[in-house]
């Protein structure tokens, strides 16, 4: 697998392996910076969201990056207050306007907000067969939700965006997903730097001479997962896609994936009826 890789999408589009996480990242300049700081070490994807408030500072860096449009892949995502179909629509214009895009690669439900995601879904369908976005998604689905999702409407989704580790091995989600030719992102694929100590992280580091954040963005790209890890320090930015010249052995990997412990740093989307 090489750096500027893609995997393929349901929809007939691809999209980089690996991706930049944008949350928390103080909004303005430190944003502008990081993430023109990415483009330069080579990432092709940024996640971004509403939520996040800081569409307008990833347009800017893409468009002062001289970078073509079509070499970025830019998702964005629809926040919960503004589910329901007409609601859908309005918050993917206003995000396109903070962006200063003329198209979204990948729209995202951002969580699935109970008597809302179905109509939120058919409006992304809306925007999808418009063009306005190339792929549609949704994030934080549990299997409950994908499957009545895929039962109400047409458009299977090209992405389930969910928390992801090996201390949060969702493996029968996963499995359904790759089932459904569903590709999954790994969001908080560095467990928010709080397992980073972990004996076996740390000891199969040492065996391939690389560190634990490294090792945990590896062990998702060989389970042909997307992860998203976010760092607003530069040094960080570049060790994090530093992970292409490795390869973890069967060994390795069953000693990660053997790390479960349900172990969440976000919300629980198991709760959502
Ligand atoms: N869809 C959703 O509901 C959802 C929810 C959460 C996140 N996300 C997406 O997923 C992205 C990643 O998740 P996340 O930001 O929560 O967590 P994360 O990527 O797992 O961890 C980020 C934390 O790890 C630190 N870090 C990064 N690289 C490191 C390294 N090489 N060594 C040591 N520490 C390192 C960062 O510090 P510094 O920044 O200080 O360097 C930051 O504190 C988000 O930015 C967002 O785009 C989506």
């Amino acid at each position: 697998m090489k750096s500027n890789d893609y995997f393929d999408l349901n929809d007939g589009h691809k999209i980089p392996v690996l991706g930049f996480g944008t949350y928390l990242i103080p909004p303005g300049e430190q944003t502008l910076t990081s993430i023109k700081t990415a483009l330069n070490v080579g990432y092709r994807l940024i996640d971004t969201a509403s939520f996040y408030h800081n569409e307008a500072d990833v347009g800017q860096a893409i468009k002062e990056s001289e970078i073509a449009r079509d070499k970025i892949f830019v998702t964005t995502k629809l926040w919960n207050a503004n589910q329901g179909y007409d609601s859908a629509l309005r918050a993917f214009d206003m995000s396109l306007q903070e962006l200063q895009l003329e198209y979204i690669d990948l729209y995202l439900i951002h969580y699935p907000v109970y008597e809302k995601r179905i109509e939120s879904w058919k409006a992304l369908q809306t925007l999808k067969q418009n063009g306005q976005c190339r792929s549609i998604g949704v994030s934080n689905f549990m299997i409950p939700h994908l499957q009545e999702l895929m039962d109400a409407t047409e458009i299977i989704p090209a992405v389930n965006q969910v928390e992801f580790s090996p201390f949060l091995y969702q493996q029968e989600l996963m499995n359904f997903c790759h089932k459904h030719n569903i590709l999954v992102e790994s969001y908080c694929p560095l467990t928010c730097a709080h397992r980073l100590k972990d004996v076996i992280l740390v000891d199969i580091g040492h065996k391939h001479k690389k560190t634990a954040a490294q090792v945990l963005i590896r062990w998702n790209l060989q389970h042909h997962l997307v992860p998203l890890p976010k760092s607003k320090t530069e040094d960080r930015i570049i060790e994090n896609f530093q992970v292409f010249d490795f390869n973890l052995d069967n060994e390795d990997m069953k000693r990660l994936d053997s790390l479960n412990e349900d172990y969440r740093t976000s919300w629980d989307p198991s709760k959502e009826k």
